[in-house]
């Protein structure tokens, strides 16, 4: 792969693929909306490193507005992450704007893609939240869809999107359901930042539920991998689960977040907004075995990595 675009460069996942596609020698072009889902100062702290690289060119805008032919020049593949994330803000008026950014937008760049005289490869971040609470020991791809977030039922409607333009076109599109990505650059809204920075601040800890659910954490280079590994190695059409090294309850993850700092956390527990599962486990069989696909990085490393950036940010 010699150049790539990445949508969604300045986000979390995002901004640590681009990263590491210049640190390969790819040429990158980034595209990034700043929708005000957060904090654009965030944002622009992750592209500070990767802005200053001669191999990446920028453009500040939202798909919606795009100019694909120059952006689409050239490029072998196109990593899609560019998104409406975070499934407890999606009901109500906001319903609208995770259409546009998650499904409307998708169909432009599937769109743009099927123009070129030879489509780039494209590889679709999608999530865990098209399965909703997961049912037996872990969960494949075949497994029923049944979100539990209107979030959720866009990014499924994505993939359904997606896989048509494979069938009818025999675009090369492959999806990736990440579980719950962490690790520096966390988005401020997911629960081990606002965890992590409770904590230093030696505030309550705000745990949604009663702490009993349970997720499958994965560490943000994890996810990193399985793009540049889908980007290589995907048959059109796949669609593999993104997971970590293990299924852990949100309680048990404060204890080593605890011992990492050396406290007690103190926990209030409220109703949580809707939408949230009660458990994520994934298989990843799928990706293991077409894409060699393992998980590196456990859970305490993970966490370790997290701390000593939110660290050295609230001394900065
Ligand atoms: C995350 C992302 O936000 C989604 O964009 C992504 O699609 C999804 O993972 C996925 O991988 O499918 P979520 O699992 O809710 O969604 O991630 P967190 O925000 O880190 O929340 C994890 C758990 O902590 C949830 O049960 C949540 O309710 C809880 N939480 C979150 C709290 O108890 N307190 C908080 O302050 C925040």
């Amino acid at each position: 792969m010699k150049k790539a675009l990445v949508t969604g460069c300045a986000g979390f996942i995002g901004s640590h693929l681009t990263q590491r596609l210049l640190n390969d020698g790819v040429t990158v072009i980034g595209i990034d909306g700043f929708i005000d889902n957060y904090d654009v100062a965030a944002k622009l702290r992750n592209l500070a490193e990767i802005g200053k690289h001669p191999a990446f060119t920028f453009h500040s805008t939202t798909l919606q507005t795009g100019r694909w032919d120059s952006w689409l020049e050239n490029v072998d593949a196109v990593f899609h992450l560019a998104a409406l994330p975070g499934v407890r803000n999606s009901w109500g008026k906001s319903f609208a704007d995770y259409v546009s950014h998650n499904i409307l937008a998708t169909q432009e760049l599937l769109e743009a893609c099927l123009q070129r005289p030879k489509p780039p490869v494209i590889v679709v971040s999608s999530s865990s939240s098209v399965y909703g609470t997961m049912q037996g020991i872990v969960t494949n791809e075949n497994a029923p869809l049944r979100p539990v977030s209107p979030y959720g039922v866009t990014k499924e409607a994505m993939e359904q999107i997606c896989s048509v333009y494979v069938k009818a076109y025999g675009l090369p599109v492959t999806m990736l359901r990440y579980f719950t990505v962490y690790g520096p650059r966390q988005r401020p809204d997911m629960a081990f930042h606002r965890f992590f920075r409770q904590m230093m601040k030696g505030e309550q800890v705000i745990v949604y539920g009663d702490g009993q659910q349970s997720r499958d954490f994965t560490y943000v280079t994890d996810a990193v991998e399985a793009n540049l590994l889908a980007a290589q190695h995907a048959v059109p059409g796949d669609i593999f689960n993104v997971g970590g090294d293990r299924e852990i309850k949100l309680i048990d993850v404060l204890s080593i977040m605890g011992t990492l700092m050396n406290l007690t956390p103190r926990i209030t527990y409220q109703n949580g907004p809707a939408g949230d599962s009660l458990r994520t486990c994934a298989d990843i069989q799928f990706a293991q075995q077409r894409l060699g696909y393992k998980p590196k990085v456990t859970l305490e490393e993970g966490l370790r990595h997290q701390l000593a950036e939110i660290r050295s940010q609230s001394k900065g």
